[in-house]
This record gives structure tokens, C-alpha cells and sequence, in this order.
């Protein structure tokens, strides 16, 4: 979290994210076989996806939701989100050692990198023009927490 954190807003904070989101996907489509290298970043990686998406459609799609002028972006970012899940879920039904492993590991990069790119250039500024500058900061303080929360729970008991 920067210095100013009072100040940030849930653009920059939901951006904090993106990058390392970024990172990991593009470390793990380098990586090959059943190598530990490729189990730590997958874990990394789904973990970072999984904590960003709880809290990012926590406190910002749904507050954004509840907009007219919202509910385009929402619903189109919220089936991206979904087609991430399921990437994910495939890729940890497949076998690390599988040949296919990877094909799937680089439609979900292609997927999270696309995604980001929208959000980043489009839906955030949408957003910006949408919410109060008071909630923009507000919602800043609750998704980090829901972030940090997340980041450290245990994804398959909530299944
Ligand atoms: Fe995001
Ligand atoms: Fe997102």
C-alpha cells in the first residue's frame, strides 16, 4: 500500500494488483512440466485472481451495479471474471505434467491480460465518471481489506 494511503483511490488500489497479475501469468506460461516452478506460480497466480475478483466485485461492481449508467461494464466484466474461474478450474483438474497444461495456462494469460487492459482503459474510467470522488476513497479502505482477507484463505473450503 502507498504512503498516502488515506488518499488512494480504488482505481490505483485495484491497479496494485493487476500488476502482479500480470507478472505471475506471464512467469507461469514460461515454465514447463510438473516443475516446482510452475506449482508455486499457478498457486500464486490463483490466489492473486481469486482475492482481487472477491473484492473487486465486492466493492466495485456491485456498488456500480446498482447504477444505470454501471450496469454495462459490470455485467461484461463479471462474465470475465467467470471465464477466469473456469480457466483456473480446468487447470487445476489437469495434470501439471499433462501436455495440454499449457495451451490452457495461456488462454487464461491471453484472458487475464485482455481483461486488464479493459479495465484499465475503459471500465475504471467509466467508473471514475461514475462514483462520487468520497466513495471512490471509501471503497479503496474496504476492497484492500476484502483483498488481504481473501488473499490468505484457504480457496477450497469455500466450495
Ligand atoms: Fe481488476
Ligand atoms: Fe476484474
Amino acid at each position: 500500500m502507498p504512503k498516502n494511503e488515506k488518499a488512494w483511490t480504488i482505481f490505483e488500489a485495484l491497479r496494485e494488483s493487476h500488476e502482479k497479475q500480470r507478472a505471475f501469468s506471464e512467469k507461469l506460461i514460461k515454465t514447463s512440466g510438473d516443475s516446482e516452478e510452475r506449482r508455486e506460480l499457478f498457486e500464486l497466480l490463483k490466489n492473486e485472481l481469486f482475492a482481487h475478483a472477491v473484492a473487486e466485485d465486492r466493492f466495485l461492481y456491485i456498488p456500480l451495479m446498482m447504477t444505470d449508467a454501471g450496469l454495462n461494464i459490470t455485467r461484461h466484466a463479471l462474465s470475465e471474471h467467470h471465464e477466469m474461474d473456469e480457466l483456473l478450474e480446468q487447470l487445476t483438474q489437469t495434470e501439471f505434467s499433462n501436455s495440454g497444461w499449457l495451451a490452457i495456462a495461456k488462454k487464461l494469460s491471453h484472458v487475464v491480460h485482455h481483461h486488464l487492459e479493459e479495465e484499465e482503459h475503459h471500465f475504471f474510467q467509466q467508473a471514475g465518471k461514475i462514483l462520487p470522488e468520497k466513495q471512490k476513497k471509501e471503497l479503496a479502505q474496504k476492497y484492500h481489506a476484502e483483498y488481504i482477507k481473501y488473499l490468505n484463505k484457504e480457496k477450497d473450503s469455500l466450495v
